[in-house]
């Protein structure tokens, strides 16, 4: 069970699991994503406001419905990639965004996020859903490392994550962490404290808001931009 002292719960799943776990759930998870997760979406996108032209990566793509989205946003003359670590998630987005015609301006990677294989401020925006409250606890802060290090200067990091800011002891927090104990490699998120976790990396807090999923799941949705040292 979670606890009430608002610690994070670990994720006791290695790499494969998660690959593995992840891999399974690819035949039916474009259903959640794409029906479920909607409003999400487009309010996590909308936060982000992406722009003609701009070089922009998606971190944990699943099925691709936000990639397909960030795609026709940067238009022909920008670009868009997407790092998964499932090859099932990125074959399943490669055949959405070819079917919107966009695979001349889509670079798929089958990578883990803590290790990305990008130049140093290449982006000019980062965007991650239901991805960042996965990695394990130590993990976090250097997903996010990784992405202030290939984001430019005055880029954007957009995260939409599960959250327990400010609801640590509501039922569904404490009905997920509890899932999320008995049955890991299913419920692999957990609720983060979002903005404090993104605050710690080095980012500057420039949008926030609150989405509760389906009338009962906290997300919260932030626009952070790094700090410069
Ligand atoms: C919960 S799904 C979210 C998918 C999509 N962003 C959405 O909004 O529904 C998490 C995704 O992150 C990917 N993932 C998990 N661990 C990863 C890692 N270490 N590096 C890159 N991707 C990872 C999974 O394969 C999966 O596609």
């Amino acid at each position: 069970m979670i606890n009430n002292q608002g610690e994070m719960l670990t994720v006791p799943l290695s790499l494969e699991d998660i690959k593995k776990s992840y891999g399974r759930m690819s035949r039916f998870y474009a259903l959640p994503e794409g029906i479920f997760e909607k409003g999400l979406r487009q309010k996590g996108l909308q936060l982000l406001s992406v722009a003609p032209g701009e070089v922009v990566l998606e971190v944990g793509v699943g099925t691709g419905y936000s990639l397909k989205e960030i795609a026709n946003s940067v238009g022909e003359d920008g670009k868009a990639h997407g790092i998964d670590i499932t090859p099932q998630m990125l074959g399943i987005t490669g055949k959405r965004v070819k079917k919107a015609g966009f695979m001349d301006r889509v670079e798929l990677y089958e990578g883990d996020a803590r290790r990305m294989p990008y130049q140093n401020g290449k982006f000019d925006a980062v965007y991650m859903a239901s991805t960042l409250e996965l990695f394990d606890t130590p993990d976090i802060p250097v997903v996010l490392s990784e992405i202030k290090r290939i984001l430019k200067p005055k880029g954007r990091l957009g995260v939409a994550s599960l959250t327990k800011e400010g609801r640590e002891g509501s039922l569904f927090i404490r009905f997920y962490g509890w899932l999320h104990q008995k049955v890991p490699k299913y419920a692999n998120c957990r609720p983060i404290n979002v903005e404090k976790l993104i605050e710690d990396a080095g980012y500057q807090i420039a949008k926030t808001e609150e989405f509760i999923l389906l009338k009962i799941a906290p997300w919260r949705i932030v626009v952070a931009k790094p700090l410069t040292d």
